[in-house]
């Protein structure tokens, strides 16, 4: 079984290469980010991949870190013109918040990669600041159709697709308010509805 690092840095030259399926689409959600963020706001992103995303939001936000477990994303990334409050750290996931507490940490297509969902998505609450954001999209495989789940778990014995939770949107958002958040805004942009975008923020302790 090739471990999921090592699936990303293999297919990373592929991955930077795919275009965007819907721009329209893809316009509008990094609309709807930015939307939350603040100038001043000090920004987690984990799973940046190629940094795409990173290098579009953070001239809304005071700095951008953006991390991936995968050097080879991480190269391609840091090859890329970038804003100067952008940067780019290799770290997994689970340890990816030095330098924390953030005002918003974003998760762009990783929350169904990682193994343990609940445990991160209570160490991004634990390094959000009082009312600090999760801004996520999540694919959720287990509400696509069984074509699709079938086609994807072709491409995972193919090792063409990485190891993934087959999640729904409805296990994601329970599994969000039980990490300790409140769901701000939840929108499916474009035709898939398996990839809901959601803001969530943090519910004071207590
Ligand atoms: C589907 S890509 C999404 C990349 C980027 N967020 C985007 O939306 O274009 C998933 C990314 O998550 C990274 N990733 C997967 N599991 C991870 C983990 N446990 N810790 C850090 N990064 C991870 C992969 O290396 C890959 O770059």
């Amino acid at each position: 079984m090739v471990k999921p690092v090592n699936f990303w840095d293999r297919f990373a030259h592929r991955y930077a290469a795919r275009p965007i399926k819907d721009v329209e689409a893809y316009e509008a959600m990094l609309a709807a980010a930015a939307g939350w963020l603040k100038p001043t706001d000090r920004v987690l992103e984990i799973g940046c991949g190629t940094g795409s995303i990173a290098i579009r939001l953070a001239p809304f936000a005071g700095s951008w870190t953006a991390t991936d477990f995968s050097a080879e994303m991480l190269r391609i990334a840091a090859a890329k013109p970038a804003p100067d409050n952008l940067t780019f750290v290799l770290a997994d996931a689970r340890s990816a918040f030095d330098g924390g507490p953030f005002d918003a940490i974003c998760a762009f297509q990783v929350l169904h990669l990682v193994e343990d969902l609940p445990d991160l998505l209570s160490r991004i609450h634990a390094n959000l600041k009082r009312d600090g954001l999760l801004i996520a999209r999540t694919w959720c495989f287990a509400d696509m159709g069984l074509p699709l789940r079938g086609l994807f778990l072709a491409l995972r014995a193919l090792g063409l697709f990485p190891p993934a939770k087959a999640l729904t949107t409805t296990a994601l958002l329970q599994a969000i308010g039980d990490a300790g958040f409140e769901i701000a805004d939840e929108r499916v942009f474009g035709q898939n509805p398996d990839g809901p975008f959601i803001v969530a923020q943090k519910r004071p302790a207590g």
